[in-house]
C-alpha cells in the first residue's frame, strides 16, 4: 500500500522541513485539545503537544498496567510506543506496520531512548504474525480506515488477545446518513484531491457493535471527541496555504472540518473487550 501523505512526509523529513518534523515527525494523527479554544493554529509545537495528548487519551482508555504485553498495530513512527515506554514501567512492546520505511524511522527514533526498545514487525494488521493469546492490549491509533477489512482486523485481534484483554482505537465514525460518503475517497474522480490514499470511513457505531460481536469482542466504549480534534483543521489549512502539504487540497480539509462540526463524521475513541 502506498499512502500519498506518508510519501510526502518522508520526502519532507529528508529535506529537513522543521514544521512537518515538529508536527508529524513523531505522531501521524490528529491532535486532541482538552480546551479547543486555547489551541494555536499557527504553532507546530502546540500541534505536537495535541498529537501526543491524543495518544495519551487512548493509552488511558486502554488501562495499560506495568508488565503488560502491548501491540500497536499501524504504529507509524512509533510515537505511541515511545509514550508507553516513558510512562509505564516494564512493558513488552511491539509495533507493527505494513510500511517498512516507517518502521526504519521508528527503529532509529527508539534507539537512543531510555527503556527497553519495542520490537518492530512489518506485516498487514489483518494478518497478524503472532501466536494466539499473546497480548494483553492492542492499540490502533487512527489507522483502521486504511486496513483491508475491519472485520478481519477485529477477528485477528480477538485471536491474539488474552482473555480479559482489550483493543483501543480511534476512527472517523460517520452518522448513519453520512456513511455512504465514507467510501467517496475511493472514487477515481476524487483521486487527485486525495492525499489520504485508500480510506474507508463508512463504519457506523451500529456496524462496529455488530462486527465486534461477530469477532467475539464487545464494544465497551465509544467516545465522540470530535470537538477536541477540530483545531486540527485550521492547523492543516495553514500548512496547505504555505504549500507544505503539497497535493492535500484545501477542499479535503474543508470537508472534514465541515462534516466534523455538523456531527456527520465523528472522531471517536473506541474500546473493545475480550471476555
Ligand atoms: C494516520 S497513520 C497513523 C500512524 C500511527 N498509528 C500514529 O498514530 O502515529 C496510519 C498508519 O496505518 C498504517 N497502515 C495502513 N494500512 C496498514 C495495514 N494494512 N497494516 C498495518 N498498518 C497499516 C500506515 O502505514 C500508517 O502508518
Amino acid at each position: 500500500m502506498s499512502l500519498p501523505y506518508i510519501n510526502m512526509l518522508l520526502k519532507q523529513f529528508a529535506r529537513g522541513n522543521p514544521v512537518l518534523e515538529t508536527s508529524f515527525g513523531t505522531h501521524i494523527h490528529w491532535g486532541y485539545w482538552p480546551d479547543p479554544a486555547a489551541a494555536d493554529p499557527s504553532s507546530p509545537a502546540d500541534y505536537a503537544v495535541a498529537a501526543e495528548r491524543l495518544s495519551l487519551e487512548l493509552i488511558e482508555l486502554a488501562g495499560i498496567a506495568p508488565g503488560m504485553r502491548v501491540l500497536d498495530a499501524g504504529c507509524g513512527f512509533g510515537g505511541t510506543l515511545a509514550l508507553l515506554n516513558d510512562r509505564i514501567p516494564d512493558l513488552d512492546l511491539t509495533g507493527l506496520n505494513i510500511d517498512a520505511r516507517q518502521l526504519a524511522r521508528a527503529v532509529q527514533m527508539a534507539a537512543g531512548r531510555p527503556g527497553r526498545p519495542p520490537a518492530f514487525v512489518a506485516a498487514d494488521a489483518c494478518r497478524l504474525p503472532f501466536a494466539d493469546a499473546s497480548f494483553d492490549r492492542v492499540m490502533a491509533v487512527e489507522c483502521i480506515f486504511h486496513f483491508p477489512s475491519r472485520a478481519a482486523f477485529l477477528q485477528e485481534v480477538w485471536r491474539v488477545l488474552r482473555p480479559g484483554g482489550a483493543l483501543v482505537l480511534s476512527d472517523f465514525v460517520p452518522a448513519p446518513v453520512f456513511a455512504p460518503a465514507g467510501r467517496a475517497l475511493k472514487l477515481p474522480l476524487l483521486k487527485r484531491f486525495n492525499m489520504l490514499g485508500e480510506c474507508d470511513t463508512s463504519c457506523t457505531a451500529a456496524q462496529y457493535r455488530r462486527l465486534a460481536e461477530e469477532a467475539g469482542l464487545s464494544l465497551a466504549v465509544l467516545r465522540d471527541v470530535t470537538r477536541n480534534t477540530l483545531p486540527t483543521y485550521p492547523f492543516l489549512s495553514r500548512l496547505v496555504g504555505g504549500g507544505a502539504l503539497g497535493r492535500l487540497s484545501r477542499t479535503l480539509v474543508f470537508v472534514m472540518d465541515f462534516t466534523g462540526r455538523r456531527g456527520l463524521l465523528r472522531y471517536s475513541l473506541l474500546r473493545f473487550d475480550k471476555p
